[in-house]
């Protein structure tokens, strides 16, 4: 590089990967404060930079873009990346990077919680006993439900999907079925697991986890026509993005008992106002979007957003790339 590239790092994310692009002669403005930046902090802070190092909470529209389209590179700290417009980015030539992988045990370890924290309303007896309400051994009160031999349908298939599917036949022997644009040979052949139609999806699953990407396609997938359509005793986990279920349709199939209970790492909107009504149900356990949240994956997302920066300018093309498609133009 002839001139040092200014890099914009937009929350405090861990060290391991900012000391690489330091190492490499990058020079990085680190935002510091313990909140996203505004819409016009972002473009103020973003003009006097080459690369913007950015994650879920910022807004990377298509107003932004037409403002910052001096960008050379986006580099998202996060595997979902709705909060950026890709046609826009594209149109503008900006190659964006992203994180997959390095979180995709952690994420499906939440959701693997989340259903069993459910079956057993574990957050809800939490807070009895916070409530003093832990009394003598009563046989028939707050009894869950065993997952063992249950059907597991998963809409969206992919890295972390899979990985929730395996954890599921390997715990509880749970057959596995699926719901994806294309068909997941590989997951068909390690897991026996069957590609379904929607209908089928949920009118199968005893636990139905949401591991897609939020897109058109998929905003409000899940409302009310679907809830109606699954079985009163099953279990809904989206540990993807809260805009695939429609929250109010969700409260309702829960308090109408269309659908047994809930795991949630993601809600809509995010974060969850502490008055929600699924956070004093008893078949319901949410969490504040943690899903990567163990220092292997966030270290392994620093790693590999530094590194898509840093073989953008050494070989012209990033290793994790959303659209490819704009190195062609
Ligand atoms: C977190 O939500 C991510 O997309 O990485």
């Amino acid at each position: 590089m002839d001139k040092a590239k200014r890099i914009l790092v937009t929350r405090k994310i861990p060290e391991v990967g900012l000391k690489q692009l330091e190492a490499q002669g990058f020079e990085l403005t680190k935002w510091t404060r313990d909140r996203p930046m505004t819409p016009s902090e972002l473009v103020e802070h973003s003009m006097d930079h080459q690369v913007l190092l950015c994650t879920v909470g910022d807004r990377v529209d298509r107003a932004f873009l037409a403002t910052c389209s001096h960008l050379e590179i986006i580099s998202q700290y996060a595997v979902g990346h709705d909060n950026i417009d890709l046609n826009a980015a594209t149109d503008m030539g900006i190659p964006v990077g992203f994180t997959p992988d390095v979180l995709s045990e952690a994420t499906a370890d939440i959701a693997f919680g989340l259903m069993l924290a459910t079956s057993r309303k574990m957050f809800f007896l939490h807070k009895t006993i916070l409530k003093g309400e832990w009394g003598d051994f009563k046989p028939t009160s707050h009894l869950g439900m065993e997952l063992t031999g249950k059907t597991l349908g998963v809409f969206g298939l992919g890295r972390i999907g899979i990985i929730m599917a395996e954890r599921c036949k390997n715990a509880y022997g749970m057959e596995v079925i699926y719901h994806n644009r294309r068909a997941n040979n590989a997951a068909e052949k390690a897991l026996n697991a069957t590609r379904v139609s929607f209908d089928e999806l949920l009118a199968k699953s005893d636990v139905l986890s949401v591991h897609c990407v939020l897109s058109d396609e998929t905003r409000g997938r899940f409302d009310q026509a679907a809830f109606t359509k699954m079985k009163p005793t099953s279990i809904f986990i989206n540990t993807a993005r809260g805009a695939v279920h429609r929250e109010s349709d969700l409260i309702k199939a829960l308090q109408s008992n269309e659908i047994w209970g809930a795991g949630l790492d993601v809600t809509d909107p995010e974060p969850m106002a502490k008055d929600n009504p699924l956070l004093s149900m008893e078949t319901v356990a949410v969490l504040p979007h943690v899903g990567s949240g163990t220092m292997e994956a966030r270290d392994g997302m620093s790693r590999l957003a530094a590194e898509n920066i840093i073989e953008f300018y050494r070989t012209g093309t990033l290793p994790h790339m959303v659209n490819p498609g704009v190195l062609k133009n």
